[in-house]
């Protein structure tokens, strides 16, 4: 008998600042309705240039930390495909921050946006071995496409931190996962660019060959069906790819997709990213949130099955069953705060922190004017060292 495991907190952090779609429709001359209705976005985050993955997630993990002994934390697996540094973990500077114990391990993990899972599989095991870990698992990205391609009304920006640990106060994830690679160029970002390359219509295509063999290894490895799920979350590039994923699963099981039934086994799951925007490796956790956090039905006990997609390519659907009583640690009203508090950009306003993300990113010296509002920011680099700060007292390197 394994040990269960699984997420006992889920925190989702991102930038406080957004672009609304038909500010960005107008700007570039097209119907607003391609954005609301063809790419499910009404909103997305903008990253300010004091912000990083490093600060998202820190700023994601802090609530998590706040209501917990600290030096019980054993690891730190960041995933991330917006990475600032070839050599030195994103891991480490997080865990600098947080003022983590030494007797922890620390490791960046990469694989397009299937990183966070790949984060959360290595979690759950580490504690089914050992009951003891406390392992946070961190998800954080930046989606930056060049503008006036089309992917730039894909962008957002955002990150997960997930406590996992034997006592899964929110989520068990249930051992025996359905999984798929290929070798593909759907998308990708070159060490020598700031904003990834796709093929987007052709990435599409690849995730839906992905969720149809992940979906078949599982259902033929645990001989589970469709009727034994009472929700679904897909990793959520837009929303409107989850809806299009939710359809051909359905067809793939001999079902008609109706939009009624859409919605109800995985409407809740879209609402945050609807105005987040894509945050790559987290993004499949954003919306496990949103359900968790939005729907009103009681999910105790019942069985979500979860497809993350990493361009490159891997798929991997898996199952988690909800926990009793999991209303009572979820950060709801912080999140929705959070999401409702942010600030509305200009276009012009967009496109000046737009063109500052390239000055940090190829700075070696840099003062950050301050523009954030949440708890870490960077402060500047120096010397091609990034120095962030804790503006609620303590300022760490
Ligand atoms: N009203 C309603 N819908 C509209 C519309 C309008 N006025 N104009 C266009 N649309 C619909 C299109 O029919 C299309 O829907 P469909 O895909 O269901 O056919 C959708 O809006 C997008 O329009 P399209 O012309 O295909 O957009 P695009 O060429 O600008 O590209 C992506 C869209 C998603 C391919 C592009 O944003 C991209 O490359 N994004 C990044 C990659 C990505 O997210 N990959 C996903 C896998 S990880």
């Amino acid at each position: 008998m394994l040990t269960p495991a699984g997420i006992a907190r889920l925190s989702v952090y991102t930038a406080p600042f957004y672009l609304d779609m038909n500010d960005f429709a107008h700007a570039r001359g097209e119907d607003a309705d391609k954005f609301h209705v063809g790419l499910g976005q009404s909103r997305m985050s903008v990253l300010p240039p004091d912000e990083d993955i490093v600060t998202l997630a820190a700023n994601a993990a802090a609530p998590i930390l706040a209501d917990m002994d600290i030096n019980r934390i054993t690891a730190v697996l960041f995933a991330t495909e917006s990475g600032i540094d070839q050599s030195k973990s994103a891991g480490a500077f997080v865990h600098g921050l947080l003022g983590l114990p030494s007797r922890c391990r620390v490791i960046e993990l990469k694989h397009a946006c299937y990183g966070g899972t790949a984060a959360l599989q290595m979690a759950v095991n580490m504690v089914r071995v050992n009951p003891q870990e406390q392992i946070l698992v961190i998800a954080a990205d930046v989606a930056r496409y060049e503008l006036g391609s089309p992917g730039e009304a894909t962008q957002g920006c955002g990150a997960v931190a997930m406590l996992v640990s034997s006592q899964p106060d929110l989520l068990i994830i249930e051992p025996g996962s359905g999984y798929y690679t290929e070798d593909v160029m759907d998308f990708w970002r070159p060490n020598y660019r700031d904003t990834a390359l796709v093929d987007g219509k052709y990435s599409t295509m690849v995730y839906l060959t992905a969720l149809k063999n992940a979906w078949e290894h599982l259902s033929q490895s645990r001989q589970l069906t469709y009727q034994d799920f009472a929700r679904f979350c897909y990793h959520l590039p837009f929303t409107k790819m989850a809806i299009k994923a939710h359809s051909r699963l359905m067809k793939l099981c001999g079902l008609e997709a109706d939009e009624t039934q859409l919605d109800a086994v995985m409407g809740h799951s879209l609402a945050y990213n609807r105005i987040v925007g894509n945050s790559y490796s987290a993004s499949l956790y954003v919306g496990l949130a949103s359900l968790l956090e939005t729907d009103p039905a009681d999910l105790t006990n019942q069985r979500i099955g979860l497809f993350s997609y990493g361009s490159g390519c891997v798929g991997e659907f898996f199952t988690a069953l909800v926990s009793p009583d999991y209303r009572q640690h979820l950060y709801t009203g912080r999140h929705q705060q959070l999401l409702e508090g942010r600030k509305r950009l200009s276009f012009t306003e967009y496109l000046a922190f737009y063109h500052a993300f390239g000055d940090v990113e190829r700075s070696g010296n840099l003062e950050l004017p301050l523009h954030t509002n949440g708890r870490y920011r960077l402060g500047a680099i120096r010397a091609h060292k990034r120095l962030y700060v804790d503006q609620q007292g303590t300022s760490a390197s």
